[in-house]
């Protein structure tokens, strides 16, 4: 039998609710393989630091670290709440994870399963995949500001891309291509940042030339905002810089019935480092602790961790089951539970 050792990071607010549902489809999933999930539960996010002042320690990383995968709920706090003001959960925390274990590919389906309800009226045939790069950009980090708080201060943020960075991000998004539809779509803003957007073009057509059946386009990232709105059916994988990629990944959730089905995958595919799994979705303060979370992204995420580990027969029954369930929907409310116990019970069927 086949033994995985998998880190769980439940996090705060939703998080909790959403991961234990995705922990029961797991075990369904593969209850009738030899795979088995030998787990360590991390408390990790801002109720542990509140708690403890910790948001990740060094021996909390090396031991996520020694793991085949990582599932991860959500982190954070309530937007504004004074006593996080210096621990900053999302860069100690989920963007500490992602650079350490080198998760250099964000990987973001965004699929309209049938019976979705979305707000878009004339919806069409959508699924793509957003390859959001993850360790660069904007995100890194570099930065500063001086005369801090005074009418005169500086705050900078510098955005860092490597050729190294974007040519392996970008071999990725060509490899899925070919995989999928064989279409690719950059998006940045070359005609403003002419500097990074400049090298991400270049890259992109010289990976352009080893994949002639692959058909490459760009759009600027506000032009593309337009399309993923009234053209989604035009996009099969679009490759984009770590912040632009945020963005629409949003905007994709929305427009393919909402950010409670949104799934992603923090993929270091060199498999140096284990892969991270999580909801697009944050710990959704609002409606924490009630049974209201739909666990759908969670465990639509299980489905690409499996898929990950060279499981795809379970990773295709998982995303099955959810897209029945989906499809029975009848606009009533159901609680998480129920709405996992309802995905566990068609894996089963
Ligand atoms: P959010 O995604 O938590 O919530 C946005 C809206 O979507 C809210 O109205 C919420 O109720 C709703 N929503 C989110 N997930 C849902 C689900 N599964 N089912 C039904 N409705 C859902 O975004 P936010 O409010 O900007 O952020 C809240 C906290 O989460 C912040 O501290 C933020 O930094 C953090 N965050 C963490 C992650 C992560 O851990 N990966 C991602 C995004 C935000
Ligand atoms: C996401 C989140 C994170 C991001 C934040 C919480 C750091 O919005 O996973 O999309 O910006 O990557
Ligand atoms: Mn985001």
């Amino acid at each position: 039998s086949r033994v995985i050792k998998l880190a769980v990071i439940p996090g705060d607010g939703i998080g909790p609710e959403v991961i234990a549902e995705a922990e029961k489809v797991l075990e369904v999933a593969t209850a009738d393989s030899s795979i088995r999930f030998d787990k360590t539960r991390f408390s990790l996010g801002a109720a542990r630091f509140l708690e403890t002042g910790d948001t990740l320690t060094d021996d909390d990383l090396t031991s996520i670290g020694a793991h085949d995968a990582i599932l991860l709920g959500a982190v954070g706090g309530v937007p504004g709440d004074g006593r996080l003001k210096n621990a900053n959960i999302e860069r100690g925390l989920l963007l500490r994870l992602r650079f350490a274990l080198d998760h250099y590919v964000n990987l973001r389906p965004s699929k309209l399963y049938p019976g979705v309800p979305g707000p878009l009226a004339q919806p069409g045939d959508i699924d793509f995949v957003v390859v959001r790069e993850g360790t660069e950009g904007p995100y890194v980090g570099n930065g500063g500001s001086i005369r801090t708080g005074t009418a005169h201060e500086v705050a900078n943020e510098t955005s860092v891309n490597t050729a190294y960075g974007i040519e392996r991000v970008v071999r990725y998004a060509f490899d899925l291509a070919e995989r999928r539809n064989k279409k690719l779509t950059l998006v940045h803003k070359t005609n403003v940042l002419v500097h990074a957007g400049g090298m991400w073009q270049r890259i992109v057509n010289t990976v352009a030339a080893e994949h002639p059946d692959v058909v490459v386009d760009y759009l600027h990232v506000d032009a593309a905002t337009i399309f993923l709105v009234t053209n989604p059916g035009r996009f099969d994988v679009i490759v984009t810089d770590n912040l632009f990629g945020d963005i629409l990944t949003d905007l994709a959730g929305a427009v393919t019935g909402g950010i409670g089905l949104a799934a992603s995958g923090n993929i270091n595919p060199d498999g140096a480092f284990p892969s991270m799994f999580e909801p697009v979705h944050g710990s959704a303060p609002d409606i924490a602790g009630q049974q209201k979370a739909d666990p759908t992204a969670a465990i639509l995420s299980t489905a690409l961790l499996l898929d990950h580990l060279g499981l795809a027969d379970e990773a295709q029954r998982v995303t099955r089951a959810v897209e029945e369930d989906i499809a029975a929907r009848d606009g009533g409310s159901r609680a998480t539970a129920q709405i996992g116990d309802a995905i566990s019970a068609r894996l089963q069927a």
